[in-house]
């Protein structure tokens, strides 16, 4: 890891990396027979011409677990989830279900939209803020720990109902200067090694980062299951990672700073389906 990041670094600095950028293949990502936009022209304020979902920079192995509910790993966990949403749990003896009936109706079109502002916390709040709003104020639950097993299966349960559909992020009014600080990190360099999102995934997309194929770095498949940790990741976690990866102190999961990364994130990926629960290496 050490070395490719110098290495890349190092190409970065002297413009070798810059040079012509590879699309991916051309493939289309049907789920269970139904069809996913996995590429899309970007809108024109967008700093790219085409999206792509990171879907398409996975090897065949990799891309064919994802097409099939049966073969696809984070099904486990969805399943952990959807046992918990019938649970009672907490002082107010409520499960997820008794307010919000079934998962498939209440929560579609929930997670194409999210982050989003919400008026009473005066925040861009996640899924996963929501979640825990339901768990403390009315279950009278423990909140979940963001990145953790209940909430990322959770997170993934509901991000299935919007199976997909586009992604659609609300950044105008109060979550504008939320949209703006997540746009001014993702153009920041961190770390030693001195490399912002953009060096990576808007820079160098579709070029090889050692074993890896660089995607755009959507965030349209989360919670994605990693063959590399054989559990569920969320959006944060991911970002903690990467961040980690320059040798740069990080935020928390959770943390407003990782909010508005993610709200200017999705607005990157917008148009592209959500494919929740996606499947990487
Ligand atoms: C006592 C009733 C109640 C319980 C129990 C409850 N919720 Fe909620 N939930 C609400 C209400 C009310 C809202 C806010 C109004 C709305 O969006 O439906 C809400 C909102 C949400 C939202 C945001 C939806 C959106 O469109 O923004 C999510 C996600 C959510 N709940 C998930 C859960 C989960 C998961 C559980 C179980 C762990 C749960 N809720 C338990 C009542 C409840
Ligand atoms: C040193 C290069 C590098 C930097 C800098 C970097 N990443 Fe990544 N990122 C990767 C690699 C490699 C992967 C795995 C392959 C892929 O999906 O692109 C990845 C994956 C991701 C993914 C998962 C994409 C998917 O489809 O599953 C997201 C989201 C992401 N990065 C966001 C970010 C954000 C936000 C930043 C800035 C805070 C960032 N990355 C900085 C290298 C980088």
């Amino acid at each position: 890891m050490r070395h490719m990041i110098a290495a890349l670094c190092a190409a970065t600095a002297s413009g070798l990396a810059l040079a012509a950028l590879a699309e991916p293949d051309d493939q289309s990502l049907a789920v269970d027979g139904v069809e996913l936009v996995t590429e899309i022209k970007a809108s024109d304020e967008h700093p790219l011409d085409m999206l792509y979902s990171g879907w398409r920079f996975r090897t065949d192995e990799t891309q064919a677990l994802q097409t099939d509910d049966f073969d696809n790993p984070a099904f486990i966990f969805v399943e952990q989830a959807v046992d918990a949403w019938d649970t009672v749990e907490g002082e107010a003896g409520k499960s997820c279900a008794e307010c919000h009936g079934a998962v498939e109706e209440s929560m579609k079109g929930v997670r194409a939209g999210m982050p989003k502002w919400d008026a009473e916390a005066g925040e861009v709040w996640s899924v996963e803020n929501f979640v825990n709003r339901c768990r403390t104020e009315r279950m009278q639950a423990e909140p979940w720990k963001w990145d953790k097993a209940d909430m990322n299966a959770m997170a993934a349960l509901i991000g299935l109902q919007s199976r997909g559909m586009p992604v659609d992020v609300d950044v105008s009014g109060p979550a504008e200067p939320w949209f703006k600080r997540g746009e001014e990190m993702y153009y920041t360099r961190y770390g030693q090694l001195e490399l912002s999102c953009a060096s990576c995934h808007e820079e160098n997309y579709g070029n090889m980062i050692r074993a890896d194929h660089l995607s755009q770095g959507h965030i349209n498949g989360f919670p994605t299951y990693r063959l590399k940790n054989t559990k569920l990741n969320s959006v944060h976690g991911r970002f903690k990672g990467c961040i980690r990866d320059t040798r740069a102190h990080t935020f928390k999961p959770g943390s407003e700073e990782f909010r508005a990364l993610e709200l200017y994130v999705a607005w990157r990926g917008e148009g592209l389906a959500v494919e929740t629960p996606s499947v990487r290496q």
